[in-house]
This record gives structure tokens, sequence and C-alpha cells, in this order.
């Protein structure tokens, strides 16, 4: 659907060509296209600033059917995400046209200020990622994806390149299928569902996958993960991806929250809160997608994904404020508080990972708190490590995909705010503040002394507005990040 194309624009029908221009510097030298851009320029109505647009249709000097132009504003502005919204937009616009087919310009080598790898990847990634809709509850689908999306690159050039829109491809079907699991309804992603949902797609992709079902993980002692799906009559999982290749040196284990509805059990949310908890297992398709995209991208280490899945609901059999469980690891929990549940399932699988795995690195992404969004918005991932060079490879990883990262403290001294009369630990903080924080510090407790981060998605993972490159429900925060990640652990 991605493919690299250098055409000669003068002489080859284009049904669509679309150029992105800067306001005040030209960033094409491509023969065919400068003539075009300067006219766009001279008309009152577009100055080349971000969201300006002109279209010219059979414009002299192309064969082009249609030519559109796009502004980016400022040449020292732009960024990858510049493109990357950019090209969302355009594919975003093509559908809503009905079009099958269009060409982007690439700018030039050199000619932007970004590395031109760096351009064309957020161009490829910005265009695959607009090209998906969600409409399998519709009855009537509306719109089509485009079928080919081109991408015009100096012939000189394009052979360098040549592997990186399969390498996007890979990369963004991840956070497409990530996207789709976590759109999906609750109802149509029980544990046992989403299992099963999860189990093909890997599959389907080559990686190994194993499913623990109620009877096994009571077998293996998964006393935390089993405390939380007792309310519920669905029956709890723990799915296991294994992407591993040869010659590996290093295991990575990634962990994601998967709490297909979060009710809060017990300790009921109110309405407003609960509206959106069908997102509360968006770190278990982040890490879903993640292992499925390495499949494609083939890195260099093993990849292992456990995903706990649980549903949080209130009823006879549910956990109680105040009931102390034993853990995976041996340690017990008093439950303070049944909506604090995420912590819990995630404890049973990454002292589950550390044991079994022994991995060089273990991260886990879940939507932990509320916390969270109160610090950082809805823009923002946080990011807890004791060691800095894992946290600041994730906030680099965020800045390079635009899965924007934000580091937070571990303070040792916070611990005594999770302290319990009865068990060796509480789940619910004594205090309200810094909840984001008391939340990684339990995690902490399970690890051992494995090279750990935590990254708490409660913001990025759902997108109710939807963005350039995003519709309306989950964006698939992670996915990228996590590829991006991979080959520099
Ligand atoms: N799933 C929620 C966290 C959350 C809240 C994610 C809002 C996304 C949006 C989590 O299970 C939860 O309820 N956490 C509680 C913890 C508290 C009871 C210690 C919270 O954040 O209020
Ligand atoms: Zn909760
Ligand atoms: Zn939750």
């Amino acid at each position: 659907m991605l493919k690299l194309k250098s055409l000669d624009l003068k002489t080859e029908k284009v049904p669509t060509l679309i150029i992105p221009v800067c306001e005040d510097e030209r960033i094409h030298d491509n023969k065919s296209l400068i003539p075009l851009i300067e006219k766009a320029l001279a008309l009152s109505e577009f100055k080349g600033e971000s969201d300006d647009e002109v279209v010219f249709y059979s414009p002299p000097g192309t064969a082009a059917e249609r030519v559109v132009l796009m502004g980016l504003g400022k040449r020292e502005k732009l960024e990858a995400e510049s493109f990357r919204k950019l090209c969302g937009k355009a594919v975003k616009q093509a559908i809503k046209k009905d079009l099958k087919d269009i060409l982007f310009a690439v700018p030039a080598d050199g000619k932007t200020g970004l590395d031109f790898a760096d351009l064309l990847k957020a161009m490829l990634e910005g265009a695959c990622l607009g090209n998906h809709i969600f409409d399998r509850y519709k009855e009537e689908k509306k719109k089509k994806p485009l079928e080919t999306i081109g991408f015009q690159v100096d012939p000189d050039i394009a052979g360098a390149h040549a592997a990186l829109p399969e390498k996007v491809a890979a990369a963004c079907k991840g956070t497409l299928l990530a996207r789709d699991w976590v759109t999906l309804p609750a109802n149509d992603k029980r544990p046992e569902m989403y299992a099963d949902s999860l189990k093909q797609e890997a599959e389907a992709a080559g990686l190994s996958v194993t499913v623990l079902d109620e009877a096994a993980l009571a077998e293996k002692g998964f006393g935390a993960m089993l405390a939380v799906a007792r309310g519920s009559e669905a029956k709890p999982r723990l799915v296991i991806m294994e992407y591993r290749t040869e010659g590996a040196e290093k295991t990575i284990a990634l962990v994601g929250k998967g709490v297909t509805f979060d009710t809060g059990g017990l300790n009921l949310k109110i309405s407003g809160s609960m509206a959106d908890m069908k997102t509360d297992m968006a770190g278990s398709a982040a890490v879903a997608g993640a292992l499925i995209a390495a499949a494609g991208l083939k890195p260099h280490c093993n990849v292992i994904g456990l995903l706990p899945l649980v549903e949080n609901m209130p009823s006879g059999t549910a956990i109680r404020p105040g009931d102390i469980i034993r853990s995976y690891s041996g340690k017990t929990v008093e439950i303070g508080n049944t909506d604090a549940e995420g912590r819990l399932i995630l404890i049973d699988a990454l002292a589950y990972a550390v044991d079994t795995y022994q991995p060089d690195t273990i991260i886990d992404l879940a939507t932990l708190t509320g916390a969270c969004l109160m610090a950082l918005g809805e823009k923002f991932a946080a990011v807890f490590s004791r060691d800095d060079a894992l946290a600041e490879a994730i906030v680099a990883a965020g800045v390079r995909t635009h899965e924007r990262c934000w580091r937070m403290p571990l303070p040792e001294d916070y611990k005594e705010l999770l302290k319990s009369e009865f068990a060796d630990i509480s789940n619910m903080p004594s205090t309200r503040w810094g909840g984001a924080i008391t939340a990684a510090l339990f995690l902490s407790e399970f690890v051992k002394d494995a090279r750990w981060a935590h990254i708490d998605t409660a913001g990025p993972v759902y997108d109710k507005k939807g963005n350039a490159y995003s519709p309306p429900g989950g964006t698939g925060f992670g996915v990228r990040l996590i590829c991006d990640l991979l080959d520099r652990l």
C-alpha cells in the first residue's frame, strides 16, 4: 500500500499529487513542482501557513489530474510531526473524496532541516495511520481506505530508503490493531474473547502464543490477578506472546494492563469516570501491537509480551475493601480500594515475568491512575524507572515517535504511604496526593532488582475527538514508542 516512486511528473499520469509547502522557504527542488508552488503562493488565499490549502485541476507542466498544495508553516518550526500530521490529514481528505490513489511529493534531502530518513518515515507513518477506518458496527460502510499511497522521491536517494515503507507498515499495523482493540466496546472484548482475538492476530503474524486459563493461573499462584477477576462472570486469561530471534543476546519483557472494563469493583466508580473504562486494557493492546509489529520488524532481541486480562466488576463474589490476598510473589496485599485493580494484576504478571524469563529489561504499560492524567494531561505518558539510561531512552523514543513521555520520580520515602497494618503492603496509598507515583512505587516492590520501567499511559491512549492521523477512539499509543526502543535497549 505504501510505495516509494520516482516518476517523471511532467509525463506520468498521476490522479492526485499532494505537495507540502512552507510559507517562507522552498523545500522542493523537483523542476515540475516549482512553477506550481510559485503559482500557489502568488494567490491571496494560499500563504503556505499550516492548514492553508489550494487545489489545481490538470495544471500545465504536470500530467497530474489534481494537485493539492498543503501548507506547513515556517521552515524553522518544522518537525517530523508536522509531516505526520499533514500526510494523515491529506489521506483522510482523500478518503472523504472517494479517491483510491494519491502521491505525496516528498521534500528534497537537506531542504527541511530534518534528517531525510526521519522526514520520509514520518510521512509514511502519518499516511498509513490516517488510512484506517473503524466501521465494524455500522451497517452502511460509507468510506473505503485508499488502495495505494505513493511517495515521490528523488531517484538518487530512493534506493537507500527502499526498506522503509515495509518497516513503517509493520509498526503501523501493530498500532492500528491496538487502536481497534481499544475502540472495541467492552461487551465484545471480555477477557476470554479478547484473548482469542489477541492469539489469532499474534499467531497470524508468526508469534508463538500461550494462554493461561483460570485453572492454570490458580495452579501457578496468580492470587492478585484472580482476586480482581473474581467479581466478574468473565474468566481471566494471561496471554503470553513470544518473539524469538536466533543469536539474540537480550530478552525484553513487556507487560500490559488488560482490564477489559473497570467499574471500580465494589468501590464503584461514579458514572462520569466509568464512561471510558473500556480503554483500561490499552496497555495490553499496545504490548500486543508491539509484539505483532516486532514479528515484521525483526529486532535483534527476544521480546516476550505478557497480558493479564480481567474484568473488574462488583458482585457477590467480588473482593472487598479490607480483604487480604496473596500475590504470585508470595507477598500479601491488603485491598484498600478495589478500584486500584490495575496494580494488582500487574504485580503478578511482572513477578512471573521476572522469575520465568529473567529479562534484561522489563517495561510495563498501563492506564494505571487518574492522577497521571491530572499531572500530565491527555497527551503525555509518565515514565518511572530507577535506571536513568532506560528512562532517558524511553523519553527520547517518545520525542522521535511523538508518543510523548515525561519522567517522574520514584522517591523511596513515599513508600511508607503504602504501609498496611496487617499485610505486607496496601494497594491504596494513605494520601491521594502523588497517586501516579505511589502506584509506580507499588509495582516497584514486585520486580526484584530487574531493570524495569513503568509507563502510565492513562492520558494518551484514547482521543475522543481524533486528530490528524487518528480518528476518534483508541490511539495505539505505545506501539511505535516500543518499536523505536527495541533495537536501542
Ligand atoms: N483505570 C483506572 C485509572 C484511570 C483513570 C485510567 C482515568 C484512565 C482514566 C485505575 O484502575 C483506577 O481506578 N485508579 C484509581 C486508583 C486509586 C483508587 C488509588 C485512581 O486513579 O483513582
Ligand atoms: Zn480502577
Ligand atoms: Zn483500571
